[in-house]
């Protein structure tokens, strides 16, 4: 089996739920300690053997294209006054010439849309599909399991966790054969179904590894929940045509960055697993909570 080395990072969606900001920063340039959210999906995919990465992107976007490239003038000021650790923390930012493409999705028709636009540059083989927005705090980086596990199992699969029954009309949903352990074998997929309709508690989170006939099952560019080229929608027509999807259960934490609460929440922990900012934001949040204001 082919080894997965391309990940495709979908980045045009409008991000409508952090507007205003969004009007002009991409969702994925906000900052989660001192990190965006993209660094994070970058350092996650290399993690896991990724070399080759594919940003699907939109107008306004361009913010994006800069953080990966040099910033020569940035560079010689920080030189010049020896601050070597900032220079450092730059390190991760570079990518190697020709690592990096950028694709347009010309309108934000849907996550299945924007990973079919990058059909050209997946070519013939496995690849993996970040949405940056999940961040997923984990000791084995989420993406390394999967591609460990796909190395065993093949086909497709996604990530996948249990969620509340009362949040299961949010997410891509699994219909799984057995509960039991940690890869599930997928009898079928439903994306946002309605309340009480779901056949399971097992949520689709951002990481998938896909084989390339889900590309072909995209050109039909059907239109799904809320009237978008859904992806899982081809990912369960992997499942109809007879072959393998399988859902990971991860080991690790996933936080919701592309909600204002699931923002804050990942800024707490990321802060307080931060030796340089533990002590600080530990005193704050104790005050707080000694302090009554949140009983108010
Ligand atoms: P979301 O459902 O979070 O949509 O997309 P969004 O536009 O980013 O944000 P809201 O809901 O308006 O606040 C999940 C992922 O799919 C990408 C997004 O960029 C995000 O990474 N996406 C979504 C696209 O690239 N194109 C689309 O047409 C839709």
């Amino acid at each position: 089996m082919k080894r997965v080395t391309k990940a495709v990072f979908p980045v045009a969606g409008l991000g409508t739920r952090f507007l205003p900001a969004t009007k002009s920063i991409p969702k994925e340039i906000m900052t989660l300690v001192d990190r965006p959210l993209i660094q994070y999906a970058i350092d996650e995919a290399r993690a896991a053997g990724i070399t080759e990465f594919i940003f699907v992107t939109s107008r306004g976007k361009s913010a994006l294209e800069d953080y990966f490239d040099m910033a020569p003038e940035l560079e010689a000021s920080l030189q010049s006054k020896g601050k070597t650790e900032l220079l450092d923390a730059l390190g991760s930012t570079y990518m190697d010439s020709g690592a990096i493409a950028y694709v347009r999705q010309h309108k934000p028709l849907g996550l299945g849309h924007a990973v079919w636009c990058a059909r050209r540059l997946i070519g013939d083989e496995p690849f993996a599909v970040i949405l940056p927005d999940d961040v997923i705090a984990a000791e084995r980086p989420c993406l390394k399991q999967m591609v460990e596990a796909h190395s065993e199992t093949g086909g497709c699969m996604v990530a996948t966790m249990e969620v509340p029954k009362d949040q299961t009309s949010s997410y891509g949903i699994l219909d799984v054969a057995q509960n039991g352990g940690s890869i599930a074998h997928v009898k079928g997929m439903v994306e946002k179904p309605a309340p009480g309709t779901e056949p399971s508690n097992l949520a689709v989170i951002g990481r998938y590894i896909l084989t390339p006939s889900v590309l072909d099952n995209l050109n039909s560019m059907k239109n799904g929940a809320g009237g978008e080229i859904q992806l899982t929608d081809a990912i369960a027509d992997e499942i109809a045509s007879g072959r393998d999807v399988f859902g990971l259960k991860f080991e690790g934490r996933r936080f919701d960055c592309g909600s204002k609460s699931g923002f804050l929440r990942a800024t707490v922990a990321f802060g307080l697993d931060r030796a340089d900012l533990k002590e600080d934001l530990k005193h704050y949040l104790s005050d707080l909570v000694a302090s009554g204001e949140l009983d108010a």
